[in-house]
């Protein structure tokens, strides 16, 4: 009997700093590395930048407490936790459509991660030294293209994830976040000081940094929000089902600021390592998802330790983007085990397992020679839909529902009862101001994204 009481009792995080680094785990990954850089590039700039800032202060970080808040008050699955909380059946379907989401973004995810741990493999081996701007671009084609060693990369990276996750919550995502977050943090500064000592250097600081909003567009307005979403891991139950595992003791405002805060600065620091190069180096900021794989090479190529400095970066975002892939991968977890009644192994290897065989279709897509290349869905190839519509619709949509939820369908005792710690924590006032901005401020600047995007408004 016991035994089997031991087996229903939830696993929690173990300690503050635990929770901390945990969910810092799954904010900071390719998006800040890979898509940041590439997206900022894409769209102008500092103007970006700033609009970016805006989301993720009034919708990121408004939203991010709103699921820490449904997650711990419930301790429940994405879908559990509105049947717990009581809201009607409707509600139940944002924790549905963020398993969808969870899937859609792990199809081409773990294809992008597939790269980064072979480039790992690459740098170890010494394959960069000496390598050219043209080389490089030929090495990133080779390694995408495959089609045999991309999908087998990303099967890698799955099965790496999922051995982590069978471990559990303390041994597996406890234990990886908080040994390897900081060692991230170290080396991505490593990468910083080498990058500003090129030479040109300034004129990547004057693109990350000097805004030229004429550069800015609707559909470029619509890709910030959608970042600020998925890259603080929102939108979808990611962020509840984390939430579900926190501490009783647990500050909620305060750690959904210092998360979205230290994973701003992570893509600050991404984006200071790659455009000084990319200027340098006399190649286009909007060069798409291959500007991370093209420059960072580059940029150790012809110094004293570069190699070594370049298996340090792409350990770093190897460790990024498997942490991050951890919470993908947990929402659904969450539900088969909890929902479903599947032991916790099961529930992994049946996840994986859809997400290795749709996700081959994302990776086979790249190549657009090749027949799945040439399949266009709504103009757009299976790698890139799965990118758009889960993060320029699900996750701003799934967004604004939450905070909709939260801000009007919920009991405003119950709300300050959760975030001052059943009244311990004194901090009444910034729960207000917080009501406020949640109620009037996070869904108004959405839905005008939103207007925006479809041409209805011009912002
Ligand atoms: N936040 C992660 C990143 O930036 C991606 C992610 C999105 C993780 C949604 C979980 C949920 O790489």
């Amino acid at each position: 009997m016991e035994e089997h009481q031991k087996s229903l009792k939830r696993e929690n995080f173990s300690s503050g700093i635990a929770v901390f680094f945990a969910t810092l785990g799954s904010a900071v990954g390719l998006g800040n590395i890979w898509r940041f850089p590439y997206l900022t590039g894409a769209n102008g700039g500092a103007a970006f930048l700033i609009v970016y800032l805006i989301c993720i202060a009034f919708i990121g970080i408004p939203v991010m407490v709103c699921e820490f808040y449904i997650g711990r008050k419930t301790r429940k699955n994405a879908v559990g936790a509105f049947d717990k909380i009581g809201a009607s059946k409707g509600w139940k379907t944002i924790g549905f459509a963020g398993i969808v989401s969870a899937f859609l973004i792990m199809f081409f995810y773990s294809c992008v991660a597939g790269w980064v741990y072979s480039y790992l493999f690459r740098a170890i081996n010494g394959d960069f030294a000496g390598i050219n701007p043209d080389a490089s671009g030929a090495m990133f084609t080779k390694t995408i293209l495959g089609p045999m060693p991309p999908i087998l990369w990303q099967m890698i990276v799955l099965v790496v994830v999922s051995l982590i996750l069978i471990a559990g919550v303390q041994k597996g995502i406890e234990r990886i976040t908080k040994t390897l977050m900081p060692v991230l943090f170290i080396l991505i500064i490593i990468c910083d000081i080498r990058a500003i000592t090129l030479p040109g250097a300034a004129q990547g600081f004057t693109f990350l940094f000097k805004p030229d909003f004429s550069s800015l567009t609707a559909a470029g307005i619509l890709t910030a929000l959608g970042l600020a979403f998925f890259k603080l891991s929102l939108g979808m139950g990611t962020m509840m089902t984390y939430g579900s595992y926190f501490t009783e003791d647990n500050n909620l405002i305060a750690t959904s600021a210092k998360v979205a805060i230290s994973d701003t600065i992570v893509s600050l620091l991404a984006g200071i390592a790659i455009f000084p190069a990319v200027f340098s180096f006399g190649m286009k900021p909007g060069a798409g998802p291959g500007l991370l794989f093209i420059t960072i090479p580059l940029v150790f190529s012809k110094i004293p330790l570069g190699n070594l400095l370049l298996v340090a970066f792409f350990f770093l975002t190897s460790i990024a983007a498997t942490t991050a892939m951890m919470s993908l991968v947990e929402v659904p977890v969450a539900y088969l085990t909890e929902e479903k009644g599947m032991n916790r192994k099961k529930a992994v290897i049946t996840t994986t397992a859809i997400m290795a065989i749709i996700g081959i279709l994302a990776t086979l897509s790249v190549d657009k020679g090749s027949v799945l290349g040439k399949v266009s869905i709504l103009g757009k190839g299976f790698f890139d839909l799965f990118d758009y519509i889960s993060s320029n619709i699900l996750l701003p949509v799934g967004g604004l529902l939450i905070a909709v939820f939260v801000g009007y369908f919920n009991k405003k005792e119950s709300i300050v009862n959760e975030l001052s710690n059943e009244g311990t924590l004194k901090n009444t006032k910034l729960i207000n101001i917080y009501l406020l901005i949640l109620r009037f401020v996070t869904p108004v600047l959405l839905i005008l994204v939103f207007l925006n995007s479809i041409g209805l408004i011009k912002i």
